[in-house]
């Protein structure tokens, strides 16, 4: 069954699980699990969309213009995904490159740090998710984050500094003056693709 993957913090309270619902329960339940479906739709186009850019830009003209063309290209995915939806679809990260746009709110830390200790357990990053109902001050939310890995294709521009090319480390020096997303190692948790829609 479809929540049956989803596996959630110990202690927090939410509605999404199969476990002993009501007829009235029943259809909250099945909003949210609309809602699961729908956000793991976009968060799966999103990485789609990322690594598909970024395999292309690499064949094409190698990591230094890749990495200058994800600049432009990889906000822009994001941002195209939040303007179809109307929901915050962000790519963030505890070591974030952008630190305007890819640092990780408390939640959003709180899950990946999670995800980092179930991956050193052993368990598989590609399927980790997550989902809650939060409440902030300005109402309440559907949040989703889905892990984001790193494989082979990531460590020209996110790798340790001899997986660098220098021409990488000399741009990502001046785009980027508080880069932390370096020294990443295969299988490690880069980050999440995290939505956030009102409910
Ligand atoms: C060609 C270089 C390049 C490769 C390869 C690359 N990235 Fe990045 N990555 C970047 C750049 C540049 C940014 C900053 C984009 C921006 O300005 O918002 C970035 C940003 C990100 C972000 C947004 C959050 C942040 O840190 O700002 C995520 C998530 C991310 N990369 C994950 C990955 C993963 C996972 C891989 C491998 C599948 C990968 N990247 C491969 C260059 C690259």
């Amino acid at each position: 069954m479809l929540f049956l993957t989803i596996r959630f913090l110990a202690g927090v309270l939410t509605t999404v699980s199969m476990a002993g619902f009501s007829p009235a329960a029943h259809s909250q339940e099945s909003t949210e699990s609309r809602s699961v479906q729908d956000s793991r739709k976009v968060a799966l186009q999103v990485s789609q969309d990322l690594r598909t850019q970024l395999i292309r830009e690499m064949q094409l003209s190698g990591p230094l213009r890749s990495l200058v063309a994800c600049k432009y290209t990889c906000p822009e995915i994001l941002s195209m995904q939040s303007r179809k939806t109307g929901w915050r679809v962000a790519a963030v990260s505890l070591k974030p490159r952008n630190s305007a746009l890819g640092m990780a709110d408390a939640w959003e830390q709180k899950v990946i740090a999670d995800f980092d200790r179930r991956v050193a357990k052993g368990e598989k990053g590609e399927t980790l998710e997550f989902v809650e109902i939060v409440s902030e001050p300005q109402g309440r939310y559907f949040r989703y984050a889905k892990a984001m890995m790193v494989e082979r294709l990531c460590l020209q521009c996110h790798g340790s500094s001899d997986q660098r090319p220098d021409s990488v480390k000399a741009q990502l020096a001046t785009d980027y003056p508080f880069d932390q997303a370096v020294d990443f190692r295969i299988g490690q948790v880069y980050g999440i693709v995290s939505i956030k829609r009102g409910v």
